[in-house]
């Protein structure tokens, strides 16, 4: 059987769903796949608002849509993320803080029309994250 967590099919359901992104306002389709401990795969694309400040980016729509069905001890294996562009696009500030609550060792790669790949841990990605464990042990 097909491994579902390979890279090329990753990508390929992050292209699928960038598809479906709602991006009336910047035309730039971003889709993601996360892939969790426990092998599900869930998928998310952006959807932006007429009032700007309330899109909401492909990767924390992932992020939800895992917790939502998985519960609060979801926890992410490998996140992959396509945008439609010549150049990988690495996530935004605060979907690196989103993501870093999930986990701290997993890979973020990020793929484009070309076979570029952009590939870092999460911990690199955002070292300082803001963690209550870290601010006051708990
Ligand atoms: N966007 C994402 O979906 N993920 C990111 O990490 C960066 C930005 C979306 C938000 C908006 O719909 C569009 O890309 C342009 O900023």
């Amino acid at each position: 059987m097909e491994d579902r967590q390979n890279n090329s099919n990753l990508i390929k359901l992050a292209r699928n769903v960038a598809g479906n992104a709602y991006v009336p306002y910047s035309h730039f389709r971003v889709g993601c796949v996360i892939v969790t401990e426990q092998g599900n795969l869930y998928t998310g694309c952006n959807v932006e608002n007429v009032s700007y400040g309330l899109t909401i980016c492909a990767e924390r729509i992932a992020v939800f849509k895992a917790v939502s069905e998985e519960g609060p001890e979801m926890r992410i294996k490998k996140v992959l993320i396509f945008t439609s562009t010549d150049k990988p696009t690495t996530p935004c500030g605060a979907c690196r803080q989103v993501l870093s609550e999930f986990g701290d060792d997993f890979e973020v790669i990020s793929t484009c029309n070309a076979d570029e790949e952009f590939k870092m841990h999460i911990n690199d990605l955002l070292p300082a994250n803001f963690d209550l464990k870290k601010e006051l042990g708990r």
